[in-house]
Formats: C-alpha cells, sequence, structure tokens
C-alpha cells in the first residue's frame, strides 16, 4: 500500500459553497459522504431542490440497476451539459429513443472490432513516444496534455478511420474552454440562467469552440457520405445501423450528435484516467517496475498485440486501481420520473439523486486505508469479495459506459507501450490540486519527468509511423 499526501487533495467542506461549486465541485461533498449510505441536503439557495446523495452500494443496484425504469438523467447535470454534450445522443437519449440509439450502436464497440484495434493503439503510443524522444533524455512533460493528443488520435482513427481533411489539434484547442465551462454551467443552471448565455469567464470561447466542434463534426459526415464504401469504424458501422424491427436508421442530427460525443467523452476520459495512471506510477516506482516487468513480458521481442493485451492484468489492475482514486467521471446524476422511494428513502420527482462515485470509492466502510494506493486491490479474489456496486467508474445497469471495453484495451496497450520505453518521474516541489470540470482533471499542470530505457526503444521512429499511418 503506497501513501502520498497528495492522494486526499483536498478537505471535505462542511458546508457548501458556490465558490467550490466552479472551482472544485467535490469540496462540496460533505465529511459523512465517505462514512453514510444516504444523506439529502436543501439546495445552495432557497428556491433549490433538495437534493440526494447516495454511496452504498446497495441502492446503488436499485437506482442504477434493478430499478433504473423509474429514473432518468437529471435536469441540473443534463442543462449544463447540453451544449458540450450535443442533444440527440445515446447520452442523453431516454426511452424507446434510448433503446434504439443503443441497440444501433452497441455493435461498433463488440470486443473483436475492439481488438482489431490494438495495432492502432500501439501506434499512438510510439507516435508519443517518438515525440517525447526529441524533447531529450530527463525533460518535463505535461502528462494530461499528451495524453489528450494521444487518446484524440486514438478516437479519431476509431470512429473515422482515416480523413485527410480533419484538423485535430483545432479540435482540441476548442474542446478546452468547452469542457472548462462545465463549473459555471453548472452554477447558471442553478440559478436558472440558460447557461449558453450567463455571462461567466470564458463564455465566448466556450460558445466559439462548441460552433467550430459542431462544425467540423458535420464536415466529417459530409466528407464519408460523400464517400460510401464501406468500413468497419465506428463511423461506418453507425453509418449502416438499422433497426432489426422498424427499419429504422440514424438521422444526421443523430449521427452527428453521437459522432461529437464520442469524440469528447471517449478521448477526454481516457486521457484523464491516464494521466492519472503514469503520476500514481510516478509516485510508486515499485508498482511501476512491476508493471513493466509485465510488459516486457506480454510483449517479449514485438509490440502488444490483439492476441497478447488480454495478459496484461496487472496494468488492468493498475487502472483499475487509478480510476478508484481519481474517477474520471466523480460523480453521476439520477431524476426520479415521479415521485418514489429508494431504499427507505423518499424521493420526490422534482429532486436529483447523485451517485458520488469519489466518495464510494473513498468510503470508509467499504475500503482498507481508502486513500492509499494499491493495484491488489483488484486482484481477482478481491473482487469478487467485494460488493459489485462498490466500484463503478464506468456507471452501472443498463446506461453503463458504451465504451467502457474500448477504453480498458485502449489504456492497458497505451499504458504497457509507454512504460516500456520510458520511466516516470515525479517533479519536485509539484503538489496536487484538483480542478474538475466534465472529468476529474488537475489545476493547471501535471508535470512528470522521462528517462529514457534504451533497451526497449524501437530501431526506428520513421518505421513505427509509417505502421501507424
Ligand atoms: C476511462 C474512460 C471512460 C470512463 C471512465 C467513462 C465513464 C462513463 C460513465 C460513468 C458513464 C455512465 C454515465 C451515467 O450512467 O450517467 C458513461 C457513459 C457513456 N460513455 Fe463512457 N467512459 C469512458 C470512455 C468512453 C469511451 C471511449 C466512449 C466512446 C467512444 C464512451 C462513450 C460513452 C457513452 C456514449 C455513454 C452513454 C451511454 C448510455 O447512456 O447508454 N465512454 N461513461
Amino acid at each position: 500500500m503506497f501513501h502520498d499526501p497528495d492522494f486526499s487533495p483536498f478537505t471535505p467542506r462542511e458546508k457548501p459553497s458556490f465558490l467550490a461549486v466552479s472551482r472544485n465541485y467535490l469540496e462540496n461533498y460533505a465529511p459523512e459522504a465517505y462514512r453514510t449510505d444516504f444523506f439529502s441536503a436543501d439546495g445552495l439557495w432557497p428556491f433549490f431542490p433538495r437534493m440526494h446523495y447516495v454511496v452504498s452500494p446497495e441502492l446503488i443496484e436499485e437506482l442504477l440497476v434493478t430499478r433504473a425504469e423509474a429514473f432518468r438523467r437529471d435536469d441540473i447535470a443534463s442543462k449544463a451539459l447540453r451544449g458540450p454534450v450535443e442533444g440527440d445522443t445515446l447520452f442523453f437519449s431516454e426511452g424507446a429513443e434510448w433503446k434504439w440509439q443503443r441497440r444501433a450502436i452497441s455493435p461498433a464497440f463488440r470486443y473483436e472490432n475492439i481488438l482489431a484495434l490494438v495495432p492502432f493503439f500501439v501506434g499512438c503510443a510510439r507516435a508519443q513516444a517518438a515525440e517525447w524522444r526529441r524533447l531529450g533524455d530527463g525533460a518535463e512533460v505535461e502528462i494530461t496534455e499528451a495524453m489528450s493528443r494521444t487518446t484524440f488520435a486514438v478516437i479519431e482513427k476509431a470512429v473515422f478511420g482515416a480523413s485527410e481533411n480533419f484538423d485535430s489539434e483545432g479540435f482540441i484547442a476548442a474542446l478546452r474552454p468547452v469542457l472548462g465551462s462545465f463549473g459555471w454551467r453548472m452554477l447558471a443552471v442553478m440559478f436558472r440562467l440558460p447557461p449558453d448565455w450567463a455571462p461567466y469567464p470564458g463564455l465566448l470561447s466556450a460558445r466559439a469552440g462548441s460552433r467550430f466542434l459542431h462544425e467540423e463534426t458535420v464536415k466529417l459526415l459530409a466528407e464519408r457520405r460523400a464517400r460510401p464504401e464501406a468500413t468497419r469504424d465506428i463511423m461506418g458501422l453507425l453509418l449502416s445501423a438499422k433497426d432489426p424491427e422498424s427499419g429504422r436508421v440514424m438521422t444526421d442530427s443523430e449521427l452527428v450528435a453521437n459522432l461529437h460525443g464520442f469524440l469528447l467523452a471517449g478521448h477526454e476520459t481516457s486521457a484523464v484516467a491516464l494521466a492519472w495512471t503514469f503520476w500514481l506510477l510516478a509516485k510508486d516506482q515499485a508498482t511501476q517496475e512491476r508493471a513493466r516487468e509485465e510488459a516486457e513480458r506480454v510483449a517479449g521481442d514485438g509490440e502488444i498485440t490483439p492476441e497478447t493485451v488480454e495478459n496484461l492484468t496487472f496494468t488492468r489492475q493498475v487502472l483499475q486501481e487509478s480510476m478508484r482514486l481519481f474517477p474520471p467521471f466523480a460523480a453521476l446524476g439520477r431524476q426520479p420520473r415521479e415521485d418514489t422511494t429508494l431504499g427507505p428513502y423518499r424521493v420526490a420527482a422534482k429532486e436529483p439523486v447523485y451517485v458520488l462515485t469519489w466518495c464510494l470509492h473513498r468510503h470508509e466502510k467499504l475500503w482498507d486505508e481508502p486513500t492509499g494506493f494499491d493495484p491488489d486491490r483488484f486482484a481477482p479474489e478481491k473482487v469478487k469479495a467485494r460488493h459489485r456496486y462498490a466500484y463503478l467508474p464506468f456507471g452501472a445497469g443498463p446506461r453503463i459506459c458504451v465504451g467502457m471495453g474500448f477504453a480498458l484495451t485502449e489504456m492497458a496497450t497505451i499504458v504497457a507501450t509507454l512504460l516500456r520505453e520510458f520511466r516516470f518521474d515525479t517533479v519536485p516541489g509539484h503538489r496536487l490540486e484538483l480542478a474538475p470540470t466534465f472529468a476529474t482533471r488537475p489545476k493547471g499542470r501535471l508535470p512528470l519527468r522521462l528517462t529514457r530505457l534504451s533497451k526497449n526503444a524501437p530501431a526506428s521512429d520513421a518505421e513505427r509511423l509509417a505502421a501507424y499511418r
């Protein structure tokens, strides 16, 4: 078990604060959230609805799994997210509409389709390694930015295959202010102001960013429609998706919204999970070495392949433990369709219910030494001994993350590929602060120092990059 003061980066507030909503809303989860099962609190403002908070695996099972139909997405987060995430997506749809979209999209995420992408994952990691190599030994890198670029390259290839005209740097740059506006948008919604118009810092660049992202996605769709040959990338699968019963196909508006959603949710979440993972491994050098040994054993003289990726079992445990301490989505929101109960508690239709994933994953009754880093918590026998819903970085029930298998395979491949070539160290003097927005991000930089391990360096960057392209 490895301990570090940075693993508890703030003190929970006894009383919630408006300021924390836009800076680090996790501070507003009261200290009792780490000890209790369920609690309710009046909103921060007299006219706000009462809110309920769930941190018990049994109640989570009822909310997200056994009685999932009785609850929909909550109004506050939905209004704040609509804009950064487009309206006609799988993420926002409900009822029959959701069922059809989920049925249409799921085949794109079948395991054999994901495994076929492993060489792409390796290629994207190698391209990142080539960039780092150019910086020279001992270079300091900002790991969150680097992982955003890597996971964006992955999702772009997985979604579109090859697109010559896609401005990926522009897309990533436009995403920053859009995602960064999330806290302010939450505040605006709480005050019943339209989040697209409420005056907050960065409003104009967030609005321009959203417009750019939408227009780029529309262009990509038009480009693909102009060359209709069938391909197995996600866009090709969505274009050919047809409801077996009704024969319905996706409208352009649904296609644009979902493609945009995949680009956003599919890279930001994996990027932060990978950044936290490398940072945790830099703190805990013994675990880093153990994961590197596994990567070397599994890859042998070559690369991670669709056949060997499953053998990265300890690497997956590291990723799971990293997403326990720093879950990319720190909370999930629901709202009952009508007045109801959850366990013994009454919940009115207008009252949102939040699963506090951050607190659940650090709950005193569910985890030994909750703020310590220990990937062995995810050894199979330990997982079996725990309640299934004590851990939910990808959610649970019918609305569980559709990209879970994709993300886990992608991340394990990237971690193993980069660990074989570099040692990661922390930078003295850096202290962690959080600034969660759409995902659980650090405030400012998350710097790491790199040392190249020459025995695993590939013979030729050009060769690797050519294979990737
Ligand atoms: C580490 C990476 C990821 C994490 C931690 C993550 C987390 C989540 C969580 C917690 C949910 C459930 C939200 C809820 O129940 O309210 C979710 C849903 C979703 N995720 Fe992910 N996700 C990741 C990667 C991806 C990827 C790679 C994609 C697609 C390419 C994706 C697409 C989606 C979609 C479309 C939904 C909505 C599903 C539905 O409502 O039916 N995610 N994700």
